[in-house]
């Protein structure tokens, strides 16, 4: 059997990709997130909110000794309040770095230490985002929270290949620009923080914004050939 372990699979990406993982029986997908919106017998949620890091710590990965693929996918994401730097309540900037940045690492290092020396294909996948590379503004802590999982990425993928016999694959994944919950967020932004505010209101409006499925088959169908890939940080795009 496979394991997955996805965080944020209630609604948006995460939950198009548990749900096509669980179109096949040989999976197994272990959804973490506030709220749940999935039922299947493959499936499993565990009720955290990921900005409680003490929570986020203690979450458990079951030993699954005759797992062929154990999979983590770090997807829960908040874009956080939406302002300038000089105007953000701190409580929603260490929220936001919390949810995006601190938890993913902890759950990273965690599923690694779970796994260290089973056999089996190993792989975990950070969702990323291009504002990881290109500032926006009003989006500091996203921005930042995201080029940090891109380097947390980049070191992990350099430590398995000095300690091979490890054997984790690690991916940090941009979806692109993506129809869900998380976009109706940017658009009701406040233009006086986001200058590009008009922008995404016309990703919407002339159907630029992919459809969550769509991204979700790119991302199972590059975690089906992550063996294959050289490279850590990537995009949906490429594929
Ligand atoms: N949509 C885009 O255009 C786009 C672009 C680039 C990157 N991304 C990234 O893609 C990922 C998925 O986002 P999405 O677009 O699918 O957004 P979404 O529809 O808003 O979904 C976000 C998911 O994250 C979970 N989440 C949020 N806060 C959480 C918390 N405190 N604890 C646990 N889970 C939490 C939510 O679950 P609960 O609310 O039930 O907890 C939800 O399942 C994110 O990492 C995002 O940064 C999205």
């Amino acid at each position: 059997m496979n394991y997955y372990y996805i965080t944020g699979t209630s609604r948006g990406i995460g939950k198009a990709i548990a749900e096509k993982l669980l179109q096949d029986d040989t999976n197994i997908v272990i959804g973490i997130s506030r709220s749940s919106s999935i039922s299947h017998k493959n499936y499993t949620h565990i009720h955290l909110d990921l900005s409680d890091l003490e929570k986020a710590k203690a979450l458990q990965f079951e030993k699954h000794n005759q797992a062929k693929r154990l999979c983590l996918i770090n997807n829960s994401g908040a874009i956080g309040a939406i302002q300038t730097l000089g105007t953000i309540d701190n409580a929603d900037l260490i929220n936001t770095l919390n949810i995006n940045l601190l938890a993913p690492s902890i759950l990273m290092n965690n599923f690694m230490k779970a796994y260290y020396l089973q056999q089996a294909e190993k792989i975990i996948v950070n969702v990323s985002s291009g504002a990881g590379k290109n500032p926006v503004d009003g989006w500091s802590i996203y921005c930042a929270s995201k080029a940090g999982l891109d380097m947390v990425s980049r070191v992990a993928d350099a430590e398995a290949k000095v300690k091979s016999k490890h054997n984790f694959k690690i991916l940090s994944i941009a979806p692109g620009v993506v129809d869900t919950q998380m976009q109706t967020e940017i658009r009701n932004a406040d233009s006086n923080y986001f200058s590009r505010k008009e922008e995404f209101i016309q990703y919407k409006n002339t159907g630029i914004l992919a459809d969550a499925n769509a991204v979700a088959d790119k991302y199972i169908k590059i975690i089906n050939s992550a063996d294959k890939i050289n490279e850590v940080v990537i995009s949906v795009k490429d594929y």
